[in-house]
């Protein structure tokens, strides 16, 4: 019998009360111990915020802006995914196993994150995209990835994201939650979409939080090689090489583009969203903008 892609797809469970992929449950108190270490630079966002972007931004200004060095290998294996356990890929051995200075990647919540990142006071980057195409992102990667569970029908994962009972839990919370750690701990907070109107400006920012001063040319160079259609023709930040991902399905580099979302969300759905985030982003001076 064939086996089709969705025989594949993954579990969930919860901890405390955010659903997670039940591998990441199991291990949860080996990874709620992990050691940082303060030279650790960690990279955190919602999933499908446009973390492998500043990935590659940051792994590129480290190297500064040497493009050998920054294909060395694929993106999860460079920087490893602290709560990601799908063995052979154990995030949390592969972080152990790597030699320091580390950059790190997660997705958790703010209030799920090892306190050993507070306590270590590591430098960390945030990236956050608006709910709309974050939404539609995600429905996405969910269809074409493996080892996440299948979404189901649009519809029905549109409802799911909005009560925050998809993974990796509330986009409200998770996004809130990290904007109010910003103003305690040393952590860079960035937008999707300002980096996608302002690329250059924006690498900045990062290169300045990781103490870093690359000339003008170095900076244009980072800028070009950080780019959607660059990235999507690169095969150490595309994902081809991973075996868990279906990219016929849908590819893991997709539009790359503010306000897709146009394109999936029914009138209803807008103002079924619009209404849930007046709600929920009443309490916070967070905004975002949901079009170019
Ligand atoms: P789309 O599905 O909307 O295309 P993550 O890395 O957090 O999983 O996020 C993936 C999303 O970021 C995808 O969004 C992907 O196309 C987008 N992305 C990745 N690299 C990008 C780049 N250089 N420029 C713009 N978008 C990028």
């Amino acid at each position: 019998i064939k086996q089709t892609s969705k025989d594949l797809h993954e579990e969930v469970s919860q901890v405390r009360g955010v659903v997670l992929q039940k591998s990441t449950c199991e291990y949860w108190n080996k990874i709620w111990d992990f050691q940082a270490k303060p030279d650790d630079v960690l990279i955190s966002s919602y999933p499908k915020a446009g973390t492998t972007w500043l990935q590659e931004i940051v792994d590129m200004i480290q190297n500064d802006g040497d493009i050998e060095k920054t294909r060395r290998a694929p993106t999860d294996i460079r920087m490893p995914f602290l709560e990601r356990i799908n063995p052979p890929y154990v995030g949390l051995d592969k972080a152990n196993e790597m030699p320091s200075p580390r950059v790190l990647k997660t997705h958790l919540p703010v209030q799920l994150l090892p306190p050993s990142f507070w306590k270590e006071n590591c430098k960390i980057i945030y990236v956050a995209r608006n709910i709309k195409d974050n939404i539609v992102s995600f429905f996405h990667f969910q269809r074409m990835n493996k080892g996440l569970p299948d979404p189901g029908s649009w519809e029905e994962y549109f409802e799911t994201f909005l009560e925050g009972k998809g993974l990796w839990g509330s986009w409200y919370d998770h996004v809130k939650g990290w904007w109010e750690a910003k103003d305690i701990y040393p952590i860079l907070y960035l937008f999707y979409e300002d980096i996608k109107k302002h690329p250059r400006r924006e690498i900045e920012k990062v290169m300045e939080f990781l103490g870093k001063n690359l000339d003008e040319k170095v900076l244009d160079k980072i800028v070009y090689y950080t780019s959607f259609n660059v990235m999507k023709n690169n095969p150490m930040s595309n994902y081809t090489l991973s075996s868990l991902m279906n990219q016929s399905v849908s590819p893991f580099m997709r539009k790359g583009v503010i306000g897709d979302w146009k394109n999936y969300f029914t009138v209803a759905q807008n103002e079924r969203c619009n209404e849930d985030y007046r709600e929920k982003m009443d309490d916070t001076t967070l905004s975002f903008s949901m079009e170019y």
